[in-house]
């Protein structure tokens, strides 16, 4: 895949109205591929937003997670690729839930990301599910699962990267959100990495939010990412 290093940075624009995220867009620049709008965004305008920028020529994620009955699934999707969405987010659960998004996308270049487990559960929070798999290895097999139901990559941490890619294939895409620069603030995520080390792992998209939409410069905090990004790659 040839994408430059700046493609592969996906900002997450978890702020509360599209008017703070116009401004976080214009702070930022032309240094991002992808903007993600999420379920705080999503619910404030967010769906609005992306209808306009995705008619603009901008690459918009729509990371809705979804999961409910097949026909809702598949409907919601339909819904989402017409706003001209480039990624959409499912929970990578069960295959009728994948199964129904594909089918909701139909022929659009909609692209389906299945949430392995999120980045800020362990293995204790699993446990309190009642699922006795750590994480590592059901991440390995929800993405085996994502692959057979036809979804295009999946969200999984830096740590799970590279097993997946050697389980799914060199196309399969990895989005890693959990993105961390060495020594900085965790917040409430806990399987995290830096840029260098999920980009080496197998990662072909990372998942960057409060590192940059916090930073004093948010500008030159995406800047940052992206160079290491570029070095990870050479
Ligand atoms: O601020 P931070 O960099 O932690 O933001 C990470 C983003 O990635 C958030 O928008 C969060 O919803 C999203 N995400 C995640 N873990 C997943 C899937 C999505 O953190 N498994």
């Amino acid at each position: 895949m040839s994408l430059e290093p700046s493609d592969r940075l996906i900002v997450a624009l978890d702020v509360p109205s599209p008017e703070d995220a116009f401004e976080l867009i214009a702070e930022i620049g032309n240094s991002v591929g992808v903007y993600k709008i999420g379920l705080e965004l999503l619910f404030a305008g967010g769906d609005e937003m992306a209808r306009e920028m995705a008619a603009q020529g901008n690459q918009i994620f729509i990371d809705a997670k979804l999961l409910d009955t097949p026909n809702t699934v598949s409907r919601a999707t339909a819904n989402i690729s017409e706003m001209g969405a480039e990624f959409l987010t499912v929970h990578g659960v069960d295959a009728k839930t994948m199964k129904a998004a594909v089918a909701g996308r139909g022929s659009s270049n909609l692209k389906l990301l299945a949430v392995t487990v999120l980045t800020s559960l362990e293995e204790s929070d699993l446990a309190e599910q009642g699922i006795g798999e750590d994480p590592a290895s059901l991440v390995l097999r929800r993405a085996e699962l994502a692959r057979s139901c036809g979804f295009d990559g999946v969200i999984a941490s830096g740590h799970e990267a590279a097993a997946i890619r050697t389980a799914c294939g060199p196309d399969f895409l990895i989005v890693t959100p959990g993105i961390r620069m060495g020594g900085s603030a965790a917040d409430d995520q806990v399987r995290i990495m830096t840029p260098s080390h999920a980009i080496s792992a197998g990662a072909d998209y990372l998942v960057v939010g409060r590192p940059i939409t916090r930073a004093d410069d948010p500008e030159s905090a995406a800047r940052d990412f992206v160079d290491e990004i570029e070095q990870a790659l050479v």
